[in-house]
């Protein structure tokens, strides 16, 4: 039996009298790329800050590696790597610089040489390694904070609209870069409204409607997810 990493068992969230998650359950497994799929505030971000501990269920649990975000939050965040919409790091540091601080932040220290080939595997062109980052692309930044992630060994990744603002190419390296990182064990959790590109790297896709999960898709032994069907799911409700 597959290991479960990621579990929300009826999770619901309101914001003042507004409830924008409704007994939402979905489970994630180990080394399994699970999108999050929906329109604009849908509460996919929602969803994904609950694993986080940054927003707090009114009722219901999230759970990573069987430990439950309202007790072991601290142990949790250890265990997961989280890309935010942004990935905001220091631009006036550069790529290996920013990964020496932030593992240092994190109390682990790392040869250059393991920086190096983080960053290798990544593949971000090496002669950005030690260029200020204010200047690096969307797709680099998240080069380097997927890079931190496997220095840091975090067998969870979360992902916030991963690849919105990416050009195809970045695209593609990146759903590549992904499916290896799983294929290794790594499980990954990602919302994001582009039914395309959920289609292309997801094992299996949760349709997210008004804080309502409305749909689950799962890929085939050889085959992605059928974007047509998906598709027309998604306008379905998002047409209203
Ligand atoms: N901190 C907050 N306070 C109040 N309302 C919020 C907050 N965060 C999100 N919301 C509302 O919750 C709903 C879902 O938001 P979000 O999870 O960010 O959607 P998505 O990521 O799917 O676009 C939206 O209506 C949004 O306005
Ligand atoms: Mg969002």
């Amino acid at each position: 039996m597959q290991k479960e990493i990621i579990v929300a068992s009826s999770l619901c969230v309101r914001f003042n009298n507004q409830t924008v998650l409704d007994d939402v359950s979905f489970k994630v497994h180990e080394g399994e790329v699970f999108a999050l799929l929906g329109g604009n505030g849908a509460g996919k971000s929602t969803t994904l800050k609950t694993f986080l501990g940054t927003v707090l269920p009114v009722s219901g649990n999230a759970s990573i590696l069987d430990m439950s975000v309202t007790d072991e939050i601290d142990s949790i965040r250890r265990k997961v790597a989280y890309l935010p919409e942004s990935v905001t790091l220091y631009g006036h540091l550069s790529g290996i610089e920013n990964i020496e601080y932030f593992l240092s932040l994190a109390q682990i220290t790392c040869s250059t040489k393991a920086i190096e080939e983080a960053l290798k595997r990544v593949a971000l062109q090496e002669n950005a390694w030690h260029r200020a980052m204010s200047n690096y692309s969307k797709g680099m930044r998240q080069k380097v904070a997927i890079a931190l992630a496997l220095l840091r060994n975090a067998p969870v990744l979360f992902l916030d609209e991963p690849t919105s603002g990416l050009d195809p190419n970045a695209i593609d390296e990146f759903n590549q870069l992904i499916a290896t990182l799983a294929a290794e064990g790594t499980t990954v959790f990602m919302v994001t409204h582009d039914v395309y590109g959920a289609c292309q790297i997801a094992h299996r896709i949760g349709l997210l409607d008004n804080g309502k999960i409305v749909g689950m898709f799962e890929r085939g032994e050889s085959s992605h997810i059928d974007t047509e069907s998906v598709h027309s799911a998604f306008s379905a409700r998002n047409k209203r």
